[in-house]
């Protein structure tokens, strides 16, 4: 079942998320909805606070090259647990803030323990767009969007189109 997705500002996207202490059906029902949903979109990774719960589950498959298999994944309590000194740059975007890209410059190399849909704990090295998709998704989880590394007045620039589109939104269902 598609999830409707929260757009910014939202009070629920700026909270921490609380930690996953038991599997239930609920939540692996959950995590597969999250994946419908991001593919839907279409997007490369999605964190549930997004969808309005405040649970530390995020959603993710960055397979990009055409006619290779797809990678979902979802990850409960996911963590960085090392991050690479160097750095790297993408062009970012967020389900919650559409239509908006800017750069943001994190380590290009991260490694992230989570527990997976069967509650076996996973360790992996993340590079490239991966890597980048990840972090950008346990932010998620503590409240923070890619927005907020940007400087104040740009956030509050594209933080001001975005609660113009919300509200042509709402008079559209109206
Ligand atoms: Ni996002």
């Amino acid at each position: 079942m598609l999830k409707p997705i929260l757009i910014h500002p939202d009070p629920r996207l700026k909270k921490s998320a609380a930690p996953v202490a038991d599997l239930s059906d609920e939540l692996r029902t959950l995590a597969d909805d999250m994946l419908a949903t991001m593919y839907d979109a279409p997007g490369i990774g999605l964190a549930a606070p997004q969808v309005g719960v405040l649970s530390r589950l995020i959603v993710l498959d960055c397979v990009k090259e055409e006619g290779a298999a797809p990678r979902p994944l979802a990850m409960f309590n996911p963590e960085v647990i090392a991050a690479a000194d160097e750095k790297s740059s993408y062009e970012e975007g967020c389900l919650s803030i559409p239509d908006i890209y800017a750069e943001v410059t994190r380590p290009a190399e991260v490694e992230v323990r989570w527990m997976d849909t069967d509650g076996k704990a996973q360790q992996e090295v993340f590079t490239g767009l991966w890597a980048t998709c990840v972090q950008h998704e346990i932010d998620h989880l503590d409240g923070k969007l890619f927005i907020d590394y940007l400087g104040a007045m740009k956030r509050q620039m594209i933080t001001r189109k975005m609660v113009k589109l919300k509200r042509e939104r709402a008079r559209e269902r109206a």
